[in-house]
């Protein structure tokens, strides 16, 4: 029988779907008196109790393990998805859900859309694409008709979790809701920015995906662009989604395509011992780069990127650096010069610093950088929602402010397509040991272009 919300879930037994999909739905298995259920769909041979067990495991619901279901089929094979058809019979809402590589989208999204269970135009049909959507512009393009081809606009979730951070939503409420920020954000006072997403842990059992995509596709392409994106815009002309992807779509258009010769690729020691890595793998855990924007606001301010596996520890951050004030003398001495920096921390210890030069206390005028911080969690009594659960109660809604829009993502790739295809024509990434912030040469990039040096918090006096 049919219940209210089907969520058919390809690719349901893989990491994705056990560790964000699955645990995020606990809170939103019964919705205003509404139930979901559970259609789990993929190429393994799991018994029904089977994958009930792994949704009541991975999610900690009974009640959604009770009436979950699964579905064997092959990607490219219609026929296969006759069972998926016959338990969607009668009901209201299906969303189909592709938690698989991104090499399957294509033929999934053929079959859905051929198969009579969606109707372009029905908003009660939906369909949501992980990232990356693609592998380059030309995969991007294609998969962008195919979607069109079967769904209107409103009935197609790009999935970019990072948007669905309540620290990354904060960005435009930091930026746009208080008129301190705004007249500082700018080539005339910003010196510098950098953006760091760097995680501590490996690929873990990660490699059949990973080692195709690396750090590029799998971070830069999608999360890093997107806070750049939320960091450089022009300010919405409302907060509405229309609006603000409309500025982030000027934003990126801005962006130059990244340069291969400012840019540093890295890969971790013992990555090619990790299961499933090809032995003379070249694929990058690590990317830095200098990112140049075009336009009246951004001219000329280097601004920097990195993101990596197996770093020294997990930190999301965006630092603006401002100018340096004149730093005048007292009885002859020129004090110590103290830059201001914004630290938006989007993970972990959410939120803000405003790093400052303060006088040390004490009888001698004496500068030492200070920290004044807003403490995300202070805001709220509960605890932060995963990122993943903001996506599908929006999924589920029917709402649209924490996806990308496509052209965005068009617009992505062309920033980094003529980086991939350097590094994948020729050259290696350069080793850096596990736990540290990179290889060196990222250091230098900065070091070369005007940036300093990169600045995380904890490693900076005053922003912890
Ligand atoms: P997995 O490698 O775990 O794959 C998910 C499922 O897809 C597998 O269980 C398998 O199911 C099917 N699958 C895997 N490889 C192939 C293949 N070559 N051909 C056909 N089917 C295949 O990947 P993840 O779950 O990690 O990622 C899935 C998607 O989610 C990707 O697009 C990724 O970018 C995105 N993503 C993942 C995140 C994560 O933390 N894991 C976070 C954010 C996004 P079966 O064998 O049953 O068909
Ligand atoms: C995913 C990437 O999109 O984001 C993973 O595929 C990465 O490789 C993950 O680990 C990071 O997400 P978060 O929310 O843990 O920062």
């Amino acid at each position: 029988m049919a219940s209210s919300v089907d969520l058919v879930i390809f690719g349901a037994s893989g990491d994705l779907a056990r560790t964000k999909i699955l645990p995020s739905l606990k809170h939103l298995a019964r919705r205003n008196g509404t139930a979901l259920r559970v259609i789990g769909a993929g190429r393994s041979e799991h018994t029904q109790s089977e994958f009930r067990d792994l949704v009541s495991e991975s999610s900690g619901s009974a009640e959604l393990a009770a009436g979950a279901e699964w579905v064997r089929l092959r990607y490219k094979d219609p026929e296969s998805f006759t069972p998926v058809k016959e338990l969607l019979d009668g009901t209201k809402t299906a969303i189909f859900y592709l938690a698989t590589p991104p090499a399957t989208f294509s033929d999934i999204l053929s079959t859905v859309g051929n198969s009579g269970m969606v109707t372009k135009g029905d908003p009660s049909r939906r369909i949501v694409v992980e990232k990356p959507l693609g592998h380059d512009l030309a995969s991007a393009r294609r998969l962008n008709s195919q979607l069109a081809a079967s769904f209107d606009e409103e009935q197609i979730f790009r999935i970019d979790h990072y948007l669905a951070k309540d620290t990354v939503q904060n960005v435009l409420a930091l930026r746009f809701s208080n008129s301190l920020f705004e007249p500082v954000w700018n080539r005339n006072l910003v010196e510098t920015i950098m953006i760091t997403a760097a995680e501590e842990e490996g690929i873990g059992l990660r490699a059949g995906y990973y080692d195709h995509i690396g750090a590029v596709r799998d971070m830069i392409q999608n999360h890093v662009l997107q806070l750049l994106a939320l960091v450089t815009m022009e300010p919405p002309t409302t907060f509405d989604s229309d609006y603000i992807r409309r500025a982030k779509r000027g934003a990126l258009r801005a962006v130059l395509p990244l340069d291969p010769t400012q840019a540093v690729r890295g890969q971790y020691e013992g990555y090619l011992d990790e299961p499933g890595v090809a032995p003379d793998s070249r694929r990058e855990t690590y990317a830095a780069a200098r990112v140049h924007i075009d336009n009246w606001r951004w001219d000329g301010v280097p601004i920097f990127i990195r993101t990596g596996k197996a770093l020294k520890r997990r930190a999301t951050e965006i630092v603006i650096k401002l100018r340096d004030a004149p730093s005048l003398r007292v009885g002859g001495r020129r004090q110590r010069g103290i830059a201001t920096l914004i630290v938006i921390r989007i993970q972990p210890d959410e939120g803000i610093t405003l790093r400052i030069g303060a006088k040390r206390p004490g009888v001698r005028f004496e500068m030492v950088p200070a920290g004044m911080r807003l403490d995300y969690a202070h805001l709220t009594r509960t605890a932060l929602p995963d990122a993943y659960e903001n996506v599908l109660a929006e999924v589920l809604a029917g709402g649209h402010s924490a996806f990308p829009g496509g052209e965005e993502i068009e617009l992505s790739w062309e920033i980094v397509d003529p980086l991939i295809k350097s590094w994948e024509q020729d050259g290696h990434p350069e080793p850096y040991p596990p736990g540290s912030w990179g290889p060196q040469a990222a250091d230098d990039l900065l070091a070369d272009n005007g940036g300093g040096r990169w600045i995380v918090s904890g490693d900076e006096p005053g922003t912890a």
